[in-house]
């Protein structure tokens, strides 16, 4: 891989302590970074490059995945930190940058190449973008990227301005729209998962399946970033990125050649697919609620409203529960329903693809214990592939269910940042979410925020603890099932 160095902007920030940081570190271990690197961290605090160098050694001791046995090792990562320090919106300010990393690339003869990754607040995106071109910081002889994470806006309108500015500075395929849910190994394994198995493959359609589940449920509450998160509810925080990718993922048809643009086109195809709800039937497909107080592993937590920095009168969603149609050939008459809440029961992340049973009605009353095929994806917190079979038991006679299993051994799992520095270190986009998809799912969204912001969909609390409110579950029994 060519030399490279990596421009972190929020260097001491809570994504480069927890994520960004150990990412790099499990990267280097697996000699997967390039021999010539450096990170520059930039922050508004005064500090060090020992004081940076300090801090991301505490992050690899609390969150890399890879424990440190190797001391030296660990030495050889450090020293390739140093640290700017910067006030990101003066644009003198980046002049000093831009010399402290052209004279690192002197000193350490590494060709041009630029890595800016964004892990600041989304206000800052635009003006860090503007001053690296301005500055020069953006004018290399090798490659440039940026990296950013979402929120990409805070609805269609917004997400389009945004990207206005961005692409004034950097072109699309320089841009890295990080979805971690992208980056995690069983979403990535979808593709390989229908590509490689020709079974599951010829399955994959209208005349075979009933339905198909996306669940993502968390325990956590909404923790301290009320801030952000009650403008924000859950269909800003999850759907709108998150499950959207989650059923592009899914649902997309593989491409003759499996290319970045191949599978992009496809992706895109199926937001273009996906029916548009409008005002009045978004009370229909949609359900969304708000935690109450209630037990989670025997602990009682508050209600949503109680939270620390929450109106006592809010009205955002904690919790979507939609059923959604894509409307062509292959998925024609198949519904896909997705749930995700904060304060549930478990914290679980799974697909589940239930088949249709054409034979049902035929059977004998001992074969009305048969349960339907299902083909479960399970992305978090375990990785792992299961598939339910019917089968008689051969001690007694009975049918049952039985699971044909693949559980993935934890610690051998890279992390979803792992996965996504790589790949946008080799130029790979892949897995990273194309603006044509950002706005296609704005587009998908946003009759659902008006008709929140009208009140034309009932807010149903649910028990902090529970799966969600009773209308999430009625929403399947409609259409004659039930989550799995
Ligand atoms: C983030 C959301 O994007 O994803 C959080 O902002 C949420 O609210 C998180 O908790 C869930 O990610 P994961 O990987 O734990 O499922």
């Amino acid at each position: 891989m060519d030399s490279m160095t990596f421009v972190l902007f929020g260097a001491t920030g809570d994504l480069a302590k927890r994520k960004i940081y150990p990412a790099l570190f499990n990267l280097y271990l697996n000699q997967k970074l390039p021999k010539s690197f450096s990170v520059i961290g930039v922050g508004r605090e005064q500090l060090s490059d020992v004081e940076l160098r300090s801090r991301v050694t505490d992050s690899l001791y609390t969150f890399s995945r890879h424990l440190i046995n190797d001391k030296s090792k660990k030495e050889e990562f450090i020293k390739k930190f140093q640290y700017c320090q910067l006030d990101v919106t003066n644009t003198e300010g980046y002049k000093k940058l831009l010399e402290h990393v052209q004279q690192n690339e002197k000193d350490h003869n590494i060709a041009e190449n630029r890595m800016f990754y964004l892990s600041v607040a989304p206000e800052f995106f635009e003006v860090i973008a503007l001053n690296i071109k301005k500055s020069g910081l953006g004018s290399t002889d090798g490659w440039k990227r940026l990296i950013i994470e979402k929120p990409f806006g805070h609805d269609l309108k917004s997400a389009q301005e945004l990207n206005e500015k961005l692409s004034k500075s950097f072109e699309e395929e320089e841009i890295y729209r990080i979805d971690h849910y992208l980056g995690k190994p069983m979403v990535q394994n979808l593709e390989a998962l229908t590509f490689a198995n020709p079974v599951l493959q010829s399955l994959w359609n209208n005349r075979f399946i009933a339905n198909v589940q996306i669940t993502a449920s968390e325990i956590v509450g909404v923790e301290e970033r009320a801030g952000y998160y009650d403008k924000a509810g859950a269909i800003r925080d999850m759907v709108q990125n998150h499950m959207l990718q989650l059923v592009m993922m899914t649902s997309m048809h593989l491409p003759k050649q499996i290319s970045e643009s191949g599978i992009r086109n496809e992706k895109r195809k199926v937001m273009k697919s996906l029916r548009t709800l409008n005002r009045d039937t978004v009370g229909v497909h949609v359900v969304r609620g708000q935690y109450g107080p209630g037990e989670i592993n025997e602990k009682f937590v508050p209600s949503y409203r109680e939270e620390p920095g929450v109106e006592a009168s809010s009205q955002t969603d904690t919790f979507i529960a939609a059923r959604l149609w894509i409307d062509n050939s292959f998925w024609d008459g198949v519904p896909f329903y997705i749930r995700t809440g904060k304060r549930m029961m478990e914290k679980e992340t799974k697909i589940v693809i239930e088949f249709k049973n054409p034979l049902k009605d035929s059977y004998t009353s001992e074969m009305e214990k048969v349960k339907p095929n299902l083909l479960t994806i399970n992305i978090n917190p375990n990785e792992g592939v299961s598939l339910q079979l019917n089968s008689k038991n051969p001690t007694n006679g009975e049918m049952e269910p039985i699971k044909v299993d693949f559980a993935a051994s934890k610690q051998d799992v890279p992390e979803a940042y792992e996965l996504l520095l790589f790949d946008a270190l080799y130029g790979d986009s892949t897995f990273f979410a194309h603006w044509d998809e950002v706005e296609l799912s704005w587009r998908w969204v946003e009759p659902i925020l008006e008709a929140f912001k009208e009140n034309r969909v009932p807010l149903h609390s649910y028990s902090a603890g529970s799966m969600g409110p009773d209308a999430a579950h009625q929403l399947l029994e409609e259409d004659g099932f039930k989550w799995w």
